[in-house]
């Protein structure tokens, strides 16, 4: 279970209960994740509690299922490259380039039959400039690239070396402001690595008839390569309700 961030807007509790889950675990902090709180404290007390969970810039190991996560840069809000007053208490001042080295030195430590998956709060730029691409800005006009400059470099300097399977990632919402409709979600590049955007926000709402649903992105892996990805919505009991799919090399290989 991958959590890009933005929990709550610093109540402990929900990271609390995240601490408590017996499934392997990864987190990466948003934004919001500072609460009203500027001087970090807070910030720093949702890290204290999730512990080796967070993996701001180093890899989370994880055997069963064998992936290695390697976490972007913790409470990033998009926009290029930007650290809160919050979050330069915590971890303080770094340039774009050291931000971008660290992931790079995290994912090295991947072995390399392990699917990747990087872990952000924001995507990185490259993904386009329209409102409705998977990083684009949709509040304010002009519509623009709203992605994380540190992470499109760390994918520039891991390419000759080691291309992730995933870049999956939350804060920019699937329902655009206004009436712009819906993001583009999913975005597939050349080489096979899968750039998911899953803030399906709220992620509890109600169908028409009436039943409660949770969403998740779901993503299934064969050996590093990324084979299936899709939103799918939950019921309460766990049975799938909907599921929207991205990705499906697992039955197009099937039915050949
Ligand atoms: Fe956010």
């Amino acid at each position: 279970m991958l959590f890009v961030g933005d929990l709550s807007d610093g109540d402990l509790r929900l990271t609390k209960s995240i601490t408590q889950l017996k499934h392997p675990v990864a987190v990466i902090l948003g934004n919001h994740d500072r609460g009203k709180d500027a001087s970090g404290e807070t910030f720093q007390r949702q890290l204290n509690l999730l512990g080796d969970l967070h993996c701001g810039w180093r890899m989370r190991e994880w055997t069963n299922p064998a992936v290695g996560v390697v976490g972007c840069r913790p409470g990033s809000a998009g926009g290029g490259f930007h650290l809160s007053r919050a979050v330069q208490a915590v971890v303080g001042p770094i340039t774009v380039e050291q931000s971008a080295a660290r992931i790079v030195d995290a994912c090295a430590s991947v072995p390399p039959s392990w699917p990747l998956v990087l872990l952000a709060h924001a995507g990185p730029t490259g993904l386009g400039s329209e409102a409705s691409d998977p990083c684009g800005r949709d509040w304010k006009q002009p519509p623009c690239d709203w992605g994380d400059r540190d992470l499109a470099l760390a994918l520039d300097q891991l390419a000759p070396r080691r291309r992730p399977s995933l870049v999956v990632f939350g804060h920019m919402h699937h329902r655009l402001k206004g009436r712009q409709g819906e993001r583009s979600t999913y975005q597939r590049d050349r080489h096979g690595t899968v750039f998911l955007n899953a803030a399906c926000v709220p992620r509890r709402g109600m169908d028409a008839e009436g039943r409660q649903l949770c969403h998740w992105s779901w993503v299934e892996f064969d050996q590093a390569n990324l084979v299936h990805a899709s939103h799918r919505w939950y019921l309460p009991d766990g049975q799938l309700a909907y599921a929207e799919t991205l990705l499906d090399l697992a039955s197009a290989g099937a039915s050949h």
